[in-house]
């Protein structure tokens, strides 16, 4: 042999338990692991086949749409962005790009590469993009597709999406948003707030293995798609395809596209049984709102100050924390990790150095790790100030 066998595969696989208290993935619920060590099916069997329409009715309900073409990704959150953006736009075209974090970063970059025109309208961290300045941004640029991210996860940041459909609407725009730590846990309403494409995350609120992604598609968007005068860059990621693998036409028959995980799909469907079993949206969206506000309360009162001011600002799923003056936060995050196996993160992308962030979400929004993390970034604090470290 020219390469032998590496050795390491002769020692046991090790995974640690770890309560993941981060921006996500989130710790799955025993069902759901359960769930995922079914026998594999085959992609196209009837019984996968009944889970993959199962989620499509399951994700309708989440995003609160009536979409038909309404289905999961093969890949994770970033596979939702990028597919967006790779149907809506051709060469050219411009995309306006709410950019407050790292998302409109990422959503620029993909569209870049795809060829469009960006243009950006950057906030500072942690600041909402108000709709009197979109409008200003939308009679400059006139785009054809406007981007912005629902719950920034870098900053913590919940973004009001009212009357932004309206706006898009106005301006004959496709309207995208990034839902992926929001949906489920805070109000989300496709249809109704008008909004074109919308792509969530698997592993945030939902407590289910990160690596499959749903996406849903509007007719405006379906439209636009239609009128490309070029393919689709993305074989992957083509909507007209992914849409006739998911049979979301009903004027077309499956096909086969690519092979879908079933193991993927168990531990989602499961994850979506035990969402509606505990109330669904309404009950989930009250108990984030009671968790994070009590969050917020007891990390003021033990001297701690919040990232967003504004609390309505704030997305439940994921809080940012300011790490205190001279003190090194990813000591402290690696204090936390390492004497107690928690995950408390630090900043991403502009905001590394600057915040931990906690995230509480699906199972893990629970009062008791409300005072577990801040109990241990108290504990962490004091060690990293004490110089034990
Ligand atoms: C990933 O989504 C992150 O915010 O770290």
């Amino acid at each position: 042999m020219e390469v032998s066998a590496p050795v390491e595969f002769l020692t046991p696989l090790v995974v640690p338990n770890k309560l993941l208290l981060g921006p996500g993935p989130s710790n799955f619920p025993d069902r759901v692991r359960e769930a995922l060590s079914h026998p594999v099916l085959g992609h196209l069997h009837p019984e996968t086949l009944k889970i993959m329409d199962d989620l499509k009715e399951g994700f309708k309900y989440l995003f609160q749409t009536t979409n038909p073409l309404t289905l999961c990704i093969s890949a994770s959150g970033h596979a939702g962005m990028e597919t967006g953006l790779v149907n809506l736009l051709e060469k050219d075209d411009v995309i306006l790009i709410a950019h407050s974090g790292i998302w409109g970063e990422r959503a620029a970059d993909m569209s870049k590469r795809i060829g469009g025109d960006v243009r950006l309208i950057k906030k500072p961290l942690g600041e909402q993009l108000s709709l009197l300045e979109a409008r200003k941004h939308f009679e400059l640029h006139k785009p054809k597709v406007f981007f912005i991210t629902h719950g920034e996860s870098s900053t913590g940041m919940l973004q009001n999406l009212d009357g932004f459909g309206e706006l898009c609407h106005e301006y004959n725009c496709i309207f995208m948003v990034d839902a992926v730590i929001t949906l489920g846990c805070v109000p989300f309403y496709a249809d109704k707030w008008k909004i074109d494409v919308a792509y969530s995350g698997s592993q945030k609120v939902l407590n289910a293995p990160p690596g499959i992604t749903p996406i849903t598609f509007n007719s405006r968007a379906i439209d636009k798609i239609t009128s490309r005068k070029t393919l689709v860059q993305s074989f992957n990621f083509d909507m007209h395809l992914l849409g006739e693998y998911w049979n979301c036409f009903p004027n077309k028959k499956r096909i086969y596209h690519h092979t879908v995980s079933p193991t993927l799909l168990y531990g989602l469907r499961e994850s979506l049984a035990m969402f509606i079993e505990q109330g669904g949206l309404e009950a989930s969206w009250k108990k984030h709102a009671m968790i994070s506000q009590n969050l917020y309360k007891k990390l003021e009162a033990n001297g701690l100050s919040l990232f967003i001011r504004n609390a309505n600002e704030r997305a439940p799923s994921i809080t940012s924390v300011n790490v205190p003056a001279n003190i090194d936060g990813t000591k402290v995050s690696s204090y936390i990790m390492q004497n107690y196996k928690v995950e408390i993160s630090g900043g991403l992308g502009p905001t590394v150095g600057k915040i931990f962030r906690i995230g509480l979400m699906g199972t893990n929004a629970r009062d008791e790790f409300v005072d577990k993390a801040i109990n241990l970034l108290i504990e962490a604090i004091e060690a990293v100030k004490s110089q034990k470290l």
